[in-house]
């Protein structure tokens, strides 16, 4: 598991700089002839090819954590409202849940995940831990060879899949492919080592999962209880009140930090993320 350590060293020292403060736009990588610098950055760079303009492929898929406007000032204030209890109880894994399909957990996952690399002191590893539908990779334009699936399987190290998408702090362990065996592979011992293994290293980095739906698998429920806390996302208007109920009972035994409401108001724009947080009820 050194090479999970040297990797990620590696992310943070070889990363494009951004604007520590997290006012600037964060500066993705913008063509396939992004320079090499380090193993890290072979290991990246190599492997993905990053096409077109990298930016707009971000605000496209709703990334927006970076930008000097309204959203990302949402951003901002979410990742205050995450970042203090988990600081506050030493917790550094966060699961981004949701109960069905398509209510945002992705990209919601993502924008937390920059909005906390912009925060001048925290890295933080976002893995893709959806086995069946991973989108992370894709909605930071990255093209990926090999991920979480392949490393579970005995395909490929950590070193070889771990991505930096061209934020300071910020580095991808993601999925790509379709697994059938998803709930074995996300319930198995090296799962678990795994997270152990990300958790314990650096205390000045949050470790994000992207969860498969609550309610559509046994996927995420097979690894849940190891993660410090977790994050619901409901779709506005996009849950029944069964379904939230259901996913709360999953939940249960979960340090539930709060729920955010996606789509709240879609006529802003398309994606205005109206978030209101740490109503446990
Ligand atoms: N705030 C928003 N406003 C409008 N559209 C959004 C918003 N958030 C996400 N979306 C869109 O909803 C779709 C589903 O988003 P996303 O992939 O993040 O959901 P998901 O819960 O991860 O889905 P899955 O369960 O399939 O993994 C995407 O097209 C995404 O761009
Ligand atoms: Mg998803």
């Amino acid at each position: 598991m050194e090479l999970i350590e040297k990797a990620l060293a590696k992310a943070r020292a070889e990363a494009p700089k951004t604007n520590t403060e997290g006012a600037a736009p964060a500066v993705p990588p913008s063509s396939p002839q992004q320079p090499v610098h380090s193993d890290l950055a072979a290991i990246s760079y190599s492997r993905t090819a990053v096409s077109g303009d990298a930016a707009d492929v971000w605000v496209r898929n709703r990334l927006v954590a970076h930008l000097s406007d309204h959203n990302a000032d949402l951003f901002r204030i979410l990742r205050a409202k995450i970042l203090q209890p988990m600081r506050e109880n030493g917790w550094r894994t966060l699961a981004v849940v949701g109960a069905t399909a398509g209510v945002g957990k992705s990209t919601m996952a993502a924008n937390i995940a920059l909005s906390i690399a912009l925060d001048a002191n925290q890295t933080v590893l976002l893995v893709d831990a959806d086995l069946r539908k991973p989108r992370v990779a894709s909605y930071f334009g990255l093209q990926v060879q090999k991920g979480l699936g392949d490393y579970l399987s005995g395909q490929a190290t950590v070193e070889e899949v771990l991505v930096n998408p061209g934020v300071e702090r910020l580095v991808i362990l993601p999925s790509c492919g379709s697994y059938s065996n998803s709930t074995e592979l996300l319930g198995s011992r090296k799962m678990s080592e795994l997270v152990q293994e990300l958790r314990s290293r650096y205390e000045s980095r949050i470790v994000m999962f992207d969860l498969p739906p609550l309610l559509a698998s046994g996927d995420a429920l097979s690894f849940l209880p190891q993660f410090d806390c977790a994050l619901l996302v409901v779709e506005n208007g996009g849950n029944t009140a069964v379904e939230l109920q259901e996913a709360r009972r999953l939940l249960q035994k979960t340090n539930l930090l709060g729920w955010v409401l996606n789509k709240a108001d879609a006529g802003m724009g398309g994606y205005y993320y109206r978030h209101y947080y740490g109503d446990k009820r």
